[in-house]
């Protein structure tokens, strides 16, 4: 793709303006210029908020692997297309050129097909960030099959959770993995989970670790041996442009998490299209974005964006604190990275360490840094800025979600004048709104409310899987024709977007969205717990950390409370994973409830705050003698 950088601030407005007044023609030409169809659309977009139900490039044919493979061998057949850097520095960087991915990817769908895979199944992976992992992304979509990507860090629960939501009949996992100087036993993980997944038929494992591992026989087999037997030809199975591509799994504030599916023809305009404009990428640029591909962000820039604009995406396995807290600057000195994509908690946690890391290495290259996943404070903010783009390379804040498929609000490198803690304007095409309480939209600048999306645009998710009702229920019911994005914002006077957090019941916790209602169930299942209560309270490093209210079921409970507070974070970590743990646990006999036996989480929120100052009025509730007592005994 060439030509449709933007430029300047006046441009952008230009494209902007262009991109509202009308969508479907704007969308339309980068569809054109830009892709390789197999047939053309009947129709550029049709749309109803209220049922919901969105389509984009309707009557379309193609497969996205073609334009993320194919179309490029003649001209960049030799060109790095993932560039894997280890967990060990000492073990060598792999340099993986487009030619060779298409050969992995048609290789490894051939695999596929031979065990019986066909278009529509689902596949869950459960893979660490090795070259693998894009592979079975890519090897998915090229036969059609939808992939059902899981974070390698969450627990055989939540894995099978997720393996019989959507009903997946194969997993793609390995033998294990490396985070930083510890291994993991992935296998042991998937093991455990699939005693729940009957309809699992199949499991492939890569090998990583070399570890001794229990192959179940009948269903585990080894992929090394099958990918070598499987022919490097293939062709790509003919989509249509509303097929889903894949499923991708979000913390909702109550139940089971949502399956989110995204569609291959808006899904992969959409991400091309940013990724190009967001990291203004060119041709011998070298991109890395530090993100798993379990997460949304790996999916949309780590693979698919980055490689349908034929770009060199930088694939990092391990952890910025392995071998040292220098090794995320050593690796931009050592492939000379452009475009360096993070979170902030990332930066918090590398700022702290002091900048001795940093000096050492010479990240000249940088030309575009960005952030994504939460809120990035003022500190951190300037940090970046000092010390890793010297003033020099424009930070993207890029606010946008799993349900977005691509980012939403951002600047434009070089065009956008940037300012910190403010993600600032839309991107092309999006058309945001704040509501206020009355579910009326705030007009004008200096607004404070809750981020909505007014008009669709073709990245975004189109339903949850085996769930419509809840789609509607929870993106498109609180304001009438609007997505609502769980988030609120501000808009500053001159029209900039800061976003102020979610204003539901997620907490994101380092950048990774979490539940409060499935870590409550969690909890409860402690023997000795009779009820609790999650809220996130501010965190140096990790933006978010968990407090837990808890009631005992008997109030001379005998047992060490910290015994307890180690059995139900063992709980947690069974259930959901690690990264679900709670900093404190405070036991308690009472938690504030409204007279319909809500729990008050905005006083329990400020309580672990430490902000006691204003608790609003809390004679309403059917319980408030008991508030004294919490802020009395709070940690
Ligand atoms: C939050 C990650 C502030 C927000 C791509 C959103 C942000 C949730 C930003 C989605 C940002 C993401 N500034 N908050 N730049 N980016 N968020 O689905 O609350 O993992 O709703 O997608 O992260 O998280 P998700």
């Amino acid at each position: 793709m060439s030509n449709y950088h933007i430029k300047h601030l006046e441009e952008y407005f230009q494209v902007y303006r262009k991109s509202v007044r009308n969508p479907e023609n704007f969308w339309e030409e980068i569809a054109e210029e830009h892709f390789l169809w197999r047939k053309k659309w009947d129709t550029v977009l049709s749309w109803d908020f209220k049922k919901p139900e969105v389509k984009w490039f309707e009557g379309a044919k193609l497969n996205i692997t073609e334009n993320c493979l194919d179309r490029h061998l003649a001209t960049r057949g030799d060109k790095t297309a993932i560039l894997f850097e280890p967990n060990d520095p000492k073990e060598d960087t792999q340099h993986i050129t487009y030619t060779q991915l298409y050969q992995r990817v048609n290789k490894f769908a051939n695999v596929l097909k031979s065990q019986g895979v066909e278009k529509g199944d689902r596949v869950c992976i459960y893979l660490p960030m090795i070259p693998e992992l894009a592979v079975s992304l890519l090897a998915c979509a090229r036969i059609g099959a939808i992939h059902s990507v899981v974070f390698a860090g969450f627990s055989a629960n939540a894995l099978a959770t997720r393996i019989n939501d959507s009903d997946c009949k194969v997993v793609i996992t390995s033998d294990g993995s490396y985070r930083g100087a510890k291994t993991i036993d992935l296998k042991k993980i998937v093991d455990d989970a699939l005693e729940d997944c009957p309809g699992v038929k199949t499991v492939l494992v890569a090998k990583r670790i070399q570890s001794e591992i229990n192959m179940k026989d009948g269903r585990d087999q080894w992929l090394q041996p099958l990918l070598d037997e499987a022919s490097e030809e293939g062709t790509a199975t003919v989509m249509d442009a509303e097929d889903p591509l894949f499923i991708l799994y979000t913390s909702g504030s109550t139940g089971t998490p949502k399956g989110m599916v995204h569609t291959i023809a808006g899904y992969m305009i959409y991400t091309a299209y940013t990724f190009k404009n967001v990291f203004q990428y060119r041709e011998n640029d070298v991109y890395w974005c530090t993100a798993d591909i379990g997460w949304i962000t790996g999916h949309s820039y780590i693979v698919y964006g980055p490689l349908a604009n034929g770009a060199t995406t930088v694939m990092f396995e391990g952890v910025p604190s392995y071998p040292d807290y220098g090794r995320f600057w050593d690796i931009v000195e050592k492939h000379k990275v452009t475009q360096f994509y993070t979170a902030p908690t990332a930066i918090r946690a590398l700022a702290k360490e002091g900048v001795e890391h940093v000096e050492q290495h010479d990240l000249s290259s940088l030309k575009v840094l960005g952030t994504v996943g939460e809120p990035i404070n003022e500190e951190a903010w300037h940090w970046y800025d000092d010390n890793i783009g010297k003033k020099n390379a424009p930070i993207v804040d890029t606010w946008w979600q799993t349900e977005t498929g691509g980012i939403m609000i951002t600047p434009i490198p070089y065009a956008t004048p940037t300012k910190p803690t403010y993600a600032t304007l839309p991107f092309i095409g999006i058309q945001p709104a704040l509501m206020d309480e009355n579910a009326q939209e705030i007009k004008g600048n200096q607004a404070d409310g809750r981020l909505c999306i007014k008009f669709p645009w073709p990245g975004m998710a189109r339903t949850i899987w085996g769930n419509h009702q809840r789609y509607k229920d929870t993106y498109f019911s609180a304001y009438e024709n609007m997505y609502f994005s769980g988030d609120g914002a501000l808009r500053d006077e001159v029209g900039y977007y800061r976003i102020t957090g979610r204003v539901d019941d997620v907490i994101i916790v380092s950048g990774h969205n979490l539940g409060t209602a499935p870590i409550e169930d969690a909890v409860n299942e402690h023997p000795a717990v009779a009820e609790s209560a999650i809220v996130g309270f501010p965190h140096d490093v990790k933006g978010n950390a968990l407090y837990g209210y808890v009631i005992l079921k008997e109030t001379g409970e005998s047992r060490k409370h910290d015994n307890l507070r180690k059995e139900i974070n063992q709980i947690i970590t069974e259930q959901i994973g690690p990264i679900a743990k709670l900093d404190k646990i405070q036991f308690t006999n009472g938690l504030p409830k409204t007279r319909s036996g809500k729990i008050m989480r905005r006083i329990l929120r400020k309580i672990a705050g430490k902000d006691t100052s204003n608790l609003g009025d809390t004679s309403t509730l059917l319980n408030p003698e008991c508030v004294q007592d919490i802020i009395d005994n709070a940690l």
